[in-house]
């Protein structure tokens, strides 16, 4: 997928990204501070949004095999296995049983199948929104901040639920993280966001280790601090 020329307003807010690939197979870092325009790209690339000017070339990728888990998960007001299947009803797929109580065994969520999704915990509510964005065999997944308030042990699940899509079906992912050890455990690469800007994009061990660019510095030499701090 590639973005030329985007252009976005939203209020006192611009979007601006001359330019961005985001090679297929891999799995990309969208990192940067709050407000820096992450999820309204996101939001672009899942086709949520419109953009003002400029053009997102999908290059053969067709638009319902994008999808994108929300900062904030919207939960339908009904069951917690009805909101799961949601994605395979509106696309005329019947739903394999097995295969689904399976999973919701794995993530501890079977107990919890007939519940009501909107009385979970915010925890719970973040792994159904996961499992719900990947039950249709996507193409393109963009995960918004969904894995950052995640328990550890559920982190670890969904990180090897990534590798082994990633092993069967090599699809493109976007992870959009303000936990550097998240994107820099998961991801090949980074992209680097400023106030509506793209102003790195490359490797990681680049972006993180070698970047020129005084902003990424300083928000790398930030964050490692945190991990100090937090360790
Ligand atoms: N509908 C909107 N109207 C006005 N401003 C908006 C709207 N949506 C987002 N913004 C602003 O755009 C900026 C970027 O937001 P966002 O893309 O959510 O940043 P990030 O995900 O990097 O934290 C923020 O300052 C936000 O307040
Ligand atoms: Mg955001």
């Amino acid at each position: 997928m590639r973005i030329i020329n985007l252009k976005k307003q939203l209020g006192r807010f611009s979007i601006d990204i001359p330019y961005l690939a985001l090679a297929k197979g891999c799995i990309h870092g969208f990192i940067g501070e709050n407000g820096s325009g992450k999820t309204t790209t996101a939001k672009l690339i899942a086709n949520i949004l419109q953009p003002d000017e400029g053009q997102i070339l999908y290059d053969g990728l067709e638009p319902r095999s994008i999808t994108m888990s929300s900062q904030k998960p919207y939960m339908l007001h009904t069951s917690v296995y009805e909101n799961l299947i949601y994605p395979l009803k509106i696309r005329n797929i019947k739903p394999d049983e097995k295969a689904i109580d399976a999973m919701l065994q794995k993530y501890d969520l079977y107990e919890k199948k007939k519940q009501y999704a909107r009385s979970l915990s915010s925890g719970e509510q973040q792994k159904l929104s996961l499992l719900r964005t990947l039950i249709f065999q996507p193409e393109f997944v963009i995960v918004d901040e969904t894995l950052s308030n995640l328990s550890a042990e559920s982190l670890e699940l969904f990180e090897n639920l990534i590798w082994e899509i990633q092993k069967k079906r090599c699809i493109t992912w976007v992870l959009i993280s303000h936990q550097p050890h998240i994107i820099n455990e998961l991801c090949d690469t980074v992209h680097f966001f400023s106030n509506g800007r793209l102003i790195e994009s490359g490797r990681k061990e680049q972006v993180f280790l070698h970047s020129q660019n005084p902003i990424v510095k300083t928000y790398v030499q930030r964050q490692a601090f945190g991990l100090l701090k937090e360790g």
